[in-house]
């Protein structure tokens, strides 16, 4: 791929931090910050992950959140090959500190080798302490910038919605200080599944990352084990898009089967290739799935 292929896309961001400590809360005030809200009459639907812009240094910049219900669904991810996110944001309450889940999560952070903005959320209540929590995580390799440190703590509270645009402005500065944030829009999309569900009426959604290329209504993706055109997509608002660039989250419609959280997904040229390749894969799978039944059976048989 040539570089002049390549533009700059969003960073997608993940929320992580202890039980509790306001990630949702965080996440449903980001969202409210949104610049360019309300245009859809405020209707929320959870598709989740979203894109919000925000204003930044004199410019409109997006950012994406991708709303996992906790590092375990970001651990999962990760352990299919997918690297979703390019930076977590870590929560932690001011008045609790350091919790074990605290720790899991930046260990999580660091493993996958991405940078971490800190918000030390619920600086509202009576209780807070943000500077022992600058303090603990010295400890663990996060040395605050005014403690001459490279890592950006910011003070929240997602209750009051205090301090909400110095942590967007804190995740752009840390990205674009960081990370290639570049990809190619104009080829055939790659990306990964976030999640997904069968839905009544609709068939099977599933929440998609755009990671490279651009995706439209009418192509053929296969995801995982899961085939089919796309019939239509969605974005956070519940709103129809023809097409999604690289770091954009949509729901799509219109898969013969509800991927997995971590699968990959990529366009193929038609149809017909596009099922035959699901098909193989849940052969594979299958085949898989029987020898590890009669491995069982075997070591059961002996012992
Ligand atoms: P889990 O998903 O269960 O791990 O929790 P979470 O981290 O998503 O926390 P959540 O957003 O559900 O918030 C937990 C509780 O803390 C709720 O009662 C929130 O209203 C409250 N809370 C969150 N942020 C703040 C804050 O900034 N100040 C105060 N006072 N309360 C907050
Ligand atoms: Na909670
Ligand atoms: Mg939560």
């Amino acid at each position: 791929e040539e570089d002049s292929d390549l533009e700059i896309r969003p960073p997608v961001v993940t929320v992580m931090g202890h039980v509790d400590h306001g990630k949702t809360k965080l996440l449903d005030a980001i969202r409210q910050a949104n610049v360019v809200a309300g245009e859809a009459g405020g209707i929320t639907q959870h598709i989740g992950a979203y894109q919000v812009w925000t204003e930044h240094e004199g410019h409109e910049r997006a950012i994406t959140f991708i709303d996992t219900p906790g590092h375990e669904a970001f651990t999962a991810m990760r352990a299919r090959g997918a690297q979703v996110t390019d930076l977590a944001i870590l929560v932690v309450a001011a008045d609790d500190g350091i919790m074990p889940q605290t720790v899991e999560a930046l260990n999580h952070a660091q493993a996958a080798g991405i940078p971490i903005v800190v918000a030390v959320n619920k600086v509202d209540k009576p209780g807070a302490n943000p500077a022992k929590v600058r303090q603990q995580l010295t400890e663990f390799g996060l040395v605050a910038e005014e403690y001459g440190g490279d890592t950006m703590f910011v003070d929240v509270s997602a209750l009051t919605n205090t301090g909400i645009p110095a942590l967007l402005d804190a995740v752009l500065l840390t990205a674009d200080a960081g990370l290639d944030l570049r990809a190619n829009p104009n080829k055939d999309a790659r990306g990964v599944a976030i999640e997904a569900r069968l839905d009544k009426g609709r068939g099977a959604v599933a929440t998609v990352l755009i990671q490279s290329g651009t995706l439209r209504v009418g192509d053929s993706i296969v995801a995982g084990t899961a085939y089919g055109k796309v019939r239509a997509m969605f974005d956070e608002d519940g709103v129809a898009v023809p097409e999604a660039a690289p770091a954009r989250p949509v729901q799509v419609q219109g898969l013969s089967t509800v991927p997995r959280a971590g699968d990959t997904f990529l366009v193929i040229e038609d149809d017909r290739t596009a099922r035959q390749i699901a098909e193989k894969r849940e052969a594979v799978e299958r085949n898989a799935q029987l020898a590890r039944a009669r491995k069982r059976i075997t070591l059961e048989d002996f012992t």
